[in-house]
């Protein structure tokens, strides 16, 4: 070997330890995709995995772009799946409360399942004793999304859907796509954009159901949230929003202050009658129009923390109150009534029909951007 080829066998050798030890700082940080399932008619299901490099892992497939699990490590770094679900695609193809669920074309509910643009008026399925819940019969939950894997500075799950003019009801060809990306800084991030043909109304929020000690774990009554709002809506007996934005002081909504989820769960308050517990959406307090805080919860037990930012203007805080543990889930455990909360980003429910509410119409030539952040760490 001659001196020259010898120096640049050792730049070589060099080179590749250095790549390798690039590689093995990280070592798990990626996405990978696996097979989930098949729908009735054949169309394959697939399962994709992000993980980072401090230990969390968040799985999600393409039908209904649902978050099927989040791994989060505890305070001994542990990892514990903090969203409720189930192992396989069938599971989700039965009759299930939108677990971990992309929601559309309208999240939440759109009162007597109707609702008026520019004087016509459009008829929703009523799904949901005389209103609409949550996109209808068949919403964006129960629809096979068009996956694409983005390998950039963090990994990422990028899903698009063609949503036809006139599905459940909804006017306008809209496209929808929505991105997951998982940070360093063990936050799951969701990208929300939508562009349409017609003029439509459009709420997108995620469904995931959270126990921060672990789903099936028993109820969240002593994880204890924060929620960054003065305000809520209050509903009438069908949880439709009556108008009024209401002051929190002195009623059972005030989690300005951190309080334990159970603490007035079973106030007696009208509002929490109407809910079964909480189902209510909060008005959050703004500072500008990108992400801010809406809500921090903190499981004593675990030391997980649960920070939710989004740069929507409502946040539905629901409290499981409709699990009855008849779902069994992973690991076939049954999910008992308020065995997780939901934290659902939003626009307020029925603002279609309720003018003074910040409006949800969208129009050609506009896009729709929204972003929500879930992120985790440990208390101190
Ligand atoms: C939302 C609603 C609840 C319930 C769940 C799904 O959070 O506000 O009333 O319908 O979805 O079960």
């Amino acid at each position: 070997m001659t001196y020259l080829t010898y120096t640049s066998y050792i730049f070589l050798v060099l080179a590749i330890v250095s790549v390798a030890g690039g590689v093995a700082d990280k070592p798990n940080s990626g996405i990978s995709k696996k097979a989930f399932g098949r729908m009735a008619d054949g169309t394959t299901i697939d399962l994709y995995t992000l993980t980072n490099n401090q230990g969390m892992r968040v799985a999600i497939t393409n039908y209904g772009g649902i978050a099927v699990s989040i791994l989060v490590p505890d305070r001994n770094g542990k990892p514990g799946d903090v969203a409720l679900g189930f192992d396989n695609l069938e599971g989700y193809l039965a009759k299930e409360p939108y677990f971990g669920a992309l929601i559309g074309r309208y999240g939440n509910r759109i009162g007597n399942a109707r609702f008026k643009l520019h004087g016509v008026e459009y008829k929703l399925p009523a799904n949901n004793g005389p209103n609409s819940l949550h996109g209808g019969l068949q919403g964006f939950d129960k629809r096979v999304w068009t996956a694409r894997e983005i390998r950039s500075e963090h990994p990422a799950l990028e899903l698009t859907y063609l949503s036809k003019d006139g599905e459940e009801g909804y006017p306008g060809n809209l496209n929808a796509k929505v991105v997951y990306s998982l940070t360093e800084d063990n936050a799951l991030r969701i990208d929300y954009t939508a562009t349409t043909d017609k003029d439509t109304v459009l709420n997108l929020t995620n469904h995931s159901y959270f126990n921060l000690a672990g789903e099936g774990s028993g109820d969240i009554l002593k994880q204890e949230i924060m929620i960054n709002a003065d305000r809520f809506t209050p509903i009438d007996s069908t949880l439709i929003p009556t108008g009024e934005l209401r002051e929190v002081d002195n009623t059972p909504f005030d989690f300005r202050k951190p309080a334990s989820i159970g603490a007035r769960i079973d106030a007696d308050d009208e509002q929490i009658k109407f809910g079964k517990g909480c189902d209510h959406n909060f008005v959050l307090n703004r500072s500008g129009a990108g992400l801010s805080l809406a809500a921090r919860v903190t499981d004593p037990g675990s030391g997980r923390v649960l920070e939710v930012l989004t740069t929507q203007p409502g946040l539905q805080f629901y409290t499981g109150n409709f699990l009855d543990g008849s779902i069994h889930g992973k690991g076939s455990k049954s999910y008992g009534r308020r065995s997780a909360f939901c934290l659902e980003t939003q626009h307020f429910p029925d603002s279609p029909n309720k003018p003074s509410f910040p409006s949800t119409v969208l129009k050609p030539g506009e896009t729709f951007r929204g972003s929500t952040v879930f992120k985790f760490s440990i208390s101190k």
